[in-house]
């Protein structure tokens, strides 16, 4: 058992084991830590939506009525209604048949990629025969989300993965590969990179191939799209061919994660995945609010209108520095520095200013493309998008900025 001191002592060493900030508050924008006011440019709670009163007043609600958890799983005697109405609003969001919870969005993709694949492994207990055999094969982006990778590893289909947003090579992958049954899988919005997937183009991949294509739209659900349907509306896109997954913790501002699809697969993943049946899902309270989430991003646009003019407000400002931005689609623009170190000491030079931006390094995201991961949030002030765009002006002026070498992409 030595090698766990001996690799946690290791990592220490080389500063990969460091502490993690602890706050006083959470970030609606601003928040508190070590007694001092910060404004986060960098949390998941686009639109401020996880202290909306009506959030408060409806998860206070729930737990009135319920209590705090649901002790039980959906397939033994926890099975409340308002998972039902929840699961028929998301579908709806989605335009899909059905949609399943899951405790977190983590878990909806370790559960559904894990289990999408074995369900005629599993119909096997019931007698079933498949007339032919089945094999599997995904095609993920290199840049999908851990969970992605993780539920896809946990499948044990045949995996390949395509370099970032190249169609090229997806096409050519999914030439090559001799599977039955290919799924393709992305993220929405590229949550370290803030580009959006080319769903369009690959879904004319998927009809060439007959494949589907998964998209993990943590980011872009409740923040893209008329009604905040996500990357899928944003692109009036309406597909059988499309799985939809989404979170509920970043712009509903709660938690829990969701896949909405057909109604073949919603039955077999209702059946065949554990990660959906066989634990506890959302305390009711929580059911409450984000069912509330939704109604509000419907209801006051002017919450989505203030992220975009924040967004934009923020890009327009940085095109005077030199800095590049990886993408300006969203509102995650991210900000390359390249050099760890670097990215670092800029990190720190804007907390001094109380300003708390993400700095995103390796393993996170390739060697050398070390970066400042700014979102930019409905609450944000002029005030304080210029402050962060005047610190970072300040900066560049004040020292040696290297370029970083990757060309930006839009
Ligand atoms: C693209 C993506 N997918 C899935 C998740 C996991 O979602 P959750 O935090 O709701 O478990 C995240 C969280 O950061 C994410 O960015």
């Amino acid at each position: 058992m030595k090698e766990f001191s001996e690799i946690s002592t290791w990592l220490s060493s080389r500063g990969a084991v460091h502490a993690i900030p602890v706050v006083e508050t959470l970030p609606q924008p601003t928040f508190r830590m070590n007694d001092q006011n910060f404004v986060s440019f960098s949390t998941n709670n686009y639109l401020g939506l996880a202290q909306h009163p009506r959030m408060i007043d409806k998860a206070r609600e729930g737990l009135e009525r319920y209590g705090v958890g649901n002790c039980e799983s959906r397939l033994l005697g926890g099975d409340l209604d308002i998972y039902d109405q929840l699961e028929s609003k998301l579908a709806r969001l989605k335009k899909k048949d059905t949609a399943l919870l899951f405790a977190t969005g983590y878990l909806t993709n370790l559960g559904a990629l894990s289990a999408l694949v074995k369900a005629g492994q599993t119909a096997r207990i019931y007698g079933y025969r498949a007339k032919k055999r089945h094999s599997y094969a995904f095609f993920s982006d290199e840049y999908n989300h851990i969970s992605i990778r993780e539920g896809i590893r946990l499948s044990d289909a045949d995996r390949q993965t395509y370099r970032h947003r190249d169609l090229g090579h997806l096409e050519n992958l999914l030439k090559e590969s001799t599977a039955s049954s290919k799924i393709i899988v992305t993220d929405g919005v590229f949550s370290q990179d803030g580009d959006i997937a080319p769903l369009p183009e690959m879904l004319d991949l998927a009809e060439r191939f007959d494949a589907m294509v998964y998209v993990d739209d943590a980011h872009g659900t409740g923040v893209l799209g008329a009604n905040g349907g996500g990357t899928t509306e944003y692109f009036g896109l309406d597909h059988p061919r499309l799985i939809c997954m989404g979170t509920l913790s970043k712009a509903y501002g709660a938690i829990g994660g969701f896949v909405a699809t057909d109604r073949h697969i919603g039955d077999l993943l209702r059946l065949t995945c554990p990660a959906y049946g066989f634990t506890s899902t959302l305390p009711p309270d929580q059911v409450y609010a984000v069912s509330e989430a939704i109604d509000i991003v419907a209801e006051e646009p002017e919450r989505r209108q203030r992220l975009w003019e924040n967004q934009r407000y923020f890009v327009r400002s940085m095109s005077r520095l030199s800095y590049k931005l990886l993408s300006t689609s969203t509102p995650i623009v991210p900000i390359l520095v390249g050099d760890e170190g670097a990215t670092d000491v800029l990190s720190e030079r804007l907390r001094k200013e109380r300003i708390h931006v993400d700095s995103v390094k390796f393993p996170a995201v390739p060697r050398k493309q070390a970066r400042l991961r700014v979102i930019l949030n409905a609450g944000h002030t002029r005030r304080q998008i210029d402050k962060l765009v005047w610190v970072l002006g300040e900066y560049e002026r004040s020292s040696f900025f290297p370029a970083p070498s990757l060309s930006a992409v839009a």
